[in-house]
This record gives C-alpha cells, sequence and structure tokens, in this order.
C-alpha cells in the first residue's frame, strides 16, 4: 500500500518515527470549539479540561519552550483553552522535528482558536518561517438574525528552510506566489466553490470531513510525485485517500478507532477501483497506471529505491549547507 494508517495519540506515534522524514505536513485537528463531534461513521471529542494530566503537559511545555508558554499563560484566558493548547504545542514540537527541511506544514483551523494557534506555531516554528497561508470558504453561508455565520477556514503554512521556498515554487502552482530568487515566497489564496454537499457520494459520515478536492490542491502545491504526507490527525483518511490518488506516498496517524477503520476502509476502496480499471484497461491493450511506492519502506528505503536516491541528494545539499535554518 501506498498509505497507512496508525492508531494512537499523534504525539506519541511521532515519537517513534525519525526526524527529518516527510515532505508535507497536513492536519486539520480539533478547533479548541469544546463540543462532542457526532457523525453515522465515527465521532470525536473537542472538548479540553484543565486536569493534572494538562497541568504535567504544561510544565512540560514550560521547560521546552518558556517563552511561549508565558505568552500563551498571558493570552489565554479560559483554563480548557490552555489544556487545548498546550496539546497543540507538543505536537506541534514533534511535527516541527520530523518536517524535512524542504517540507512544509499546513494547519487547518478556524477562527475559535486561530489567533492562538498562530502564536503556538510561531513560537514552535519562529515567525520567520511562517509562510503566508489560505482562506477556504467551506460553505453557502448560513447567517444567523445576530450575526454572521462563519464561513470560512484558515490554513496556515510554515516552512522551516530556504529550500522550502525553492520547492514550493517548482509547484508552479496558483496558490505559490513570488520569486525564491528575489528572497519572497508565499502561499497566498482564497478557494471557494470546494465543499461537500450534503449528499454528496464522497461522503463517509466522519464528522468534519473535508472534500478530497481541498486536500489535491493542498498536495500539488506542496509537493512531488512520490513525496511523503503526513496527517497526524487523519479523520476519515480525506488526505491519505488524495494523496495516493496523486502518486504521493501517505501516512495517517488517529487516535479514535473509528476513524482508522474508515480511512482505511476509504484507502481499500479506493485501491480496489484503481485494480479493477488497471484490469479493464489492460484488458484493452493499455498499460497499468504508474503506481505510487509503498509505505512499508516509507522509513526504511531500499538502496535501489529512486527516493533514497533522492535522499542522498538531500544529505549531501544538508553537508554543503543548501538548507539555511533561517527561512529568509
Ligand atoms: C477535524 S477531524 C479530521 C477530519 C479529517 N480531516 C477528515 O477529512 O475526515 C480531527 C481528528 O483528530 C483526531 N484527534 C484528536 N485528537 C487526536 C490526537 N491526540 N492524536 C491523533 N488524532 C487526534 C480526532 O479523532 C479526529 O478524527
Amino acid at each position: 500500500m501506498a498509505a497507512e494508517v496508525r492508531h494512537g495519540d499523534a504525539a506519541s506515534v511521532l515519537r517513534a518515527m525519525p526526524a527529518a522524514s516527510v515532505d508535507m505536513i497536513y492536519l486539520d485537528p480539533p478547533f479548541g470549539t469544546q463540543v462532542d463531534w457526532v457523525g453515522k461513521a465515527g465521532r470525536f471529542s473537542d472538548k479540553f479540561k484543565w486536569d493534572d494530566e494538562s497541568k504535567s503537559l504544561w510544565a512540560q511545555m514550560t521547560s521546552a519552550h518558556p517563552v511561549l508558554a508565558s505568552i500563551l499563560e498571558g493570552a489565554t484566558v479560559a483554563p480548557r483553552d490552555r489544556a487545548y493548547l498546550v496539546r497543540m504545542v507538543l505536537l506541534f514540537a514533534e511535527l516541527r522535528r520530523v518536517l524535512h527541511p524542504a517540507g512544509t506544514l499546513w494547519l487547518h483551523c478556524d477562527d475559535t482558536m486561530s489567533a492562538y494557534l498562530r502564536l503556538a506555531l510561531d513560537g514552535v516554528f519562529g515567525i520567520e518561517r511562517a509562510m503566508g497561508g489560505v482562506i477556504w470558504k467551506r460553505t453557502n453561508a448560513h447567517n444567523t438574525a445576530r450575526s454572521f455565520g462563519r464561513v470560512h477556514d484558515s490554513i496556515f503554512v510554515y516552512g522551516l528552510t530556504r529550500a522550502a521556498k525553492w520547492r514550493l515554487h517548482r509547484t508552479r502552482h496558483p496558490l505559490i506566489q513570488g520569486d525564491p530568487c528575489e528572497g519572497a515566497v508565499v502561499v497566498d489564496g482564497f478557494i471557494d466553490k470546494l465543499f461537500l454537499n450534503p449528499t454528496s457520494k464522497e461522503r463517509v459520515g466522519y464528522p468534519t470531513q473535508k472534500p478530497v478536492a481541498l486536500l489535491e490542491q493542498f498536495i500539488a502545491a506542496a509537493t512531488m510525485a512520490g513525496d511523503v504526507v503526513l496527517d497526524p490527525t487523519c479523520g476519515s483518511g480525506t488526505t491519505l485517500v488524495a494523496a495516493t490518488k496523486m502518486g504521493r506516498r501517505a501516512i495517517g496517524i488517529d487516535a479514535s478507532a473509528d476513524a482508522c477503520a474508515v480511512a482505511r476502509r476509504r484507502l481499500a476502496e479506493m485501491e480496489s477501483e484503481t485494480n479493477g480499471k488497471a484490469c479493464r484497461e489492460s484488458g484493452k491493450g493499455s498499460r497499468r497506471p504508474r503506481r505510487a511506492g509503498s509505505v512499508g519502506d516509507l522509513f526504511e528505503p531500499a538502496p535501489h529505491d529512486e527516493r533514497y536516491r533522492n535522499q542522498q541528494t538531500t544529505r549531501h545539499a544538508v553537508s554543503a549547507g543548501f538548507y539555511q535554518e533561517a527561512a529568509d
């Protein structure tokens, strides 16, 4: 399989993964709404408590990121929001570790906690590594009598080095603006008309499911064929489906067993559809479609693997100082 789903708490699963091993991270975590999300195919909780576990995580964060901890302590009012944010900060720190120097992280959120999440990302990645973002208009307006409805989400993008800018620039995607020769490459765009209709065949009944077409935009903007895409809160597996369809390798993690089951089922269905199509086409004399490498060798590439050769090139580039730390 070109995609793999791992069940468990994302930060813990990530601790077992090697550093600099993924080319793109997209995450659509709980938004800190303090509600339980329930669908036909699964549920997850977005409620957080300031309990002993949260306090111990906060102490852990304070020793690793003292400045960020004091900023968040001053900025957040409700203890339950602190309980949410401390988990996000510790997750971002693990994500930064597994992200390749030339890769990018795409964080999807709404305005419930977006200001604090930006603070947290700036604290963990460095404000100079923010590379802009995307606004996604996720649905038609549903204003209430008292207020305008919340109809857009924000996707913040961060890259660790100048090489991340060059890589984005290479994709020639409409979401990527600027020129690395002139110093600036930013992700900037507004995406409209890409939402899942209530009756869409794509819907699997998992709450807050995102459209595959939306993920295809982000993956096309950030990666090349054969790259590794990680979604540490993968839910129903939308990112993995989009990445596999596009010839990328993908790894998903989710704390919900229901989510993992749905994601694996979607991937299996896609695999059997692709195989069926290939058989039908080979009957007509066509060639089998090109497939991405497997994720079995995701972190231990064989020397004959093209990706291994790329990694060797990457290592030389790292030692030659190409991946400068500051994303200027
Ligand atoms: C907003 S949903 C993701 C929806 C997904 N993008 C989709 O299209 O189906 C957030 C997911 O994060 C998962 N989650 C929450 N806390 C987690 C944790 N600590 N580790 C891993 N997954 C977690 C939830 O189970 C839920 O499936």
